[in-house]
This record gives structure tokens, C-alpha cells and sequence, in this order.
């Protein structure tokens, strides 16, 4: 059965709630398109208002992050349980901006990961090198190292609901969009570490995103890449462009 592909919008720390029911309304006759999910992942403050706008389309929505413990004193953080009453079907985890500035470890990313699926929330968890590991030749190592360790205590068939997003830390927010070989050879050895960690039934239903500077241009040739099932996107996910993204054949 083939992957069907995943389209997330990563809104960031952008939008209040008022701009982010604009957006949602902007973007909502722009978005459909059957054959692939379409998901906003937004700031926590922005859910509930976007989960009300979005209500008759196909948009669903995620958090940006979530905290692995299930409540009590860990002041400024968000619950699964929170995440899950209210609707959430998805959540970005160990993004390379939670990873740079906020002390994220692919061990905290594990932890997230495991309390999401006892949740009932689909895990979209980022992975990606530094342009320096990839000047030394280490980015599949290290990207392994990455899924290796996020995905420990993961069952098979937790593994095959996941949703991985490779994300070059070099091409975020820089213009710079991996070109679609460096993307599809790193997608193709992130499935071939599933396949190693689990079995090939897994690797084949895993959905593996590309992040990092995708744009209206880009993503036709990128979404066409045989391991490459959507994109994880940053800027132009608050853009009327995010609708060509989704509808990008
Ligand atoms: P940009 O699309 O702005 O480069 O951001 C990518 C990203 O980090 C998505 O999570």
C-alpha cells in the first residue's frame, strides 16, 4: 500500500491566537487535497483557537512540543493528557531548535516519544546534522544515532504510525533547501535504520518528511522522491504558499 504523504506546517513562535485564526482562515479553501494530510503544528496558546477555526476541514493539528512526565509540579510545560483531551493527533518532538536552545536530548526525545504513542498522539520527530557533521562525513551516523536512541522501547507497530522528519540543521530557515538527492539519500537510510531496528513491514509503512527550507518550487521534486513522504515546513507554512505546498502536483 503506498505511503500517503504528510504535510506539516512547524508555525514556531509565530502567531497569536487572533493572527492565528486569520491564517487558518486564509489558508482553509487553500489546503484541501484528499490524498494527503495536511497538519499545523502551532504554539501551544494557539491550539484551541485553531482546532475551533479549523472544525469542517481537513486540517489537523499538533503541538510544537509536550512534556514526558503525566502532570504535577514542572512549571511552564504542557501534558500529553492536555494535548489529548482537546484533540491533538500529532506532535513535533526533538526539533533542532528544542535541541539547540533547550537542552533537548534524543533520551528526553525517547521519553516524549513513548508518553505520546500512551496517548494516542502521532510523534513527528525531527532529526538532522550540522553543516560541519556533514562537511566530516558523519550524517548518516549521526542521524542514526538519533532514530536509534528516540525510537528505543518503541514496538513495531507504534514504529509504523510514527512520522520522522529529516531536517538538515544547514537548511533551516536559510534558503538553502537540501537538494532532492541529499534528501532522498538520507530519507532512504533513515528507512533502512528501521528496517535494521525493526523489519521491512515497518520501514515501508514509517512516514519520513523532509524539513529545511521547502517552498512552493521545491516540494514537487522533493515529494516525488521514493522515500520522501511530505514535508515538515517552516516559513512557508504561514504563507498562502503553504496551499501550493499541499497541492503540489
Ligand atoms: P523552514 O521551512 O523555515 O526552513 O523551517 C524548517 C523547519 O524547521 C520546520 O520544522
Amino acid at each position: 500500500m503506498a505511503r500517503k504523504k504528510i504535510i506539516a506546517g512547524n508555525w514556531k513562535m509565530n502567531m497569536t491566537p487572533s493572527q492565528a485564526v486569520k491564517l487558518v482562515e486564509t489558508l482553509k479553501p487553500l489546503v484541501g487535497n484528499e490524498g494527503v494530510d495536511v497538519v499545523f503544528c502551532v504554539p501551544a496558546i494557539d491550539i484551541i483557537p485553531v482546532l475551533e477555526a479549523a472544525k469542517g476541514s481537513n486540517i489537523q493539528v499538533g503541538a510544537e512540543n509536550m512534556y514526558f512526565e503525566e502532570k504535577g509540579a514542572y512549571t511552564g510545560e504542557i501534558s500529553p493528557a492536555m494535548l489529548e483531551e482537546v484533540g491533538v493527533k500529532y506532535v513535533v518532538l526533538g526539533h533542532s531548535e528544542r535541541r539547540q536552545y533547550f537542552a533537548e536530548t534524543s533520551e528526553t526525545v525517547n521519553k516524549k516519544m513513548l508518553k505520546a504513542f500512551e496517548h494516542g498522539i502521532t510523534p513527528i520527530m525531527c532529526c538532522g546534522e550540522t553543516l560541519e557533521q556533514r562537511e566530516q562525513g558523519i550524517t548518516m551516523d549521526w542521524i542514526r544515532q538519533q532514530v536509534k536512541v528516540g525510537f528505543q522501547n518503541v514496538t513495531a507497530d507504534q514504529a509504523k504510525t510514527a512520522v520522522i522528519a529529516y531536517e538538515p540543521i544547514w537548511a533551516i530557515g536559510t534558503g538553502k533547501t537540501a537538494t532532492t538527492e541529499q534528501a532522498q539519500e538520507v530519507c532512504a537510510g533513515i528507512r533502512a535504520c528501521i528496517a535494521e531496528i525493526y523489519d521491512e513491514a515497518t520501514a515501508a509503512e514509517i512516514r519520513i518528511q523532509y524539513g529545511g527550507s521547502v517552498n512552493a518550487k521545491t516540494a514537487p521534486d522533493l515529494f516525488a522522491q521514493a522515500d520522501i513522504d511530505g514535508g515538515l515546513v517552516g516559513g512557508a507554512s504561514l504563507k498562502e504558499e503553504f496551499g501550493q505546498i499541499v497541492n503540489y502536483k
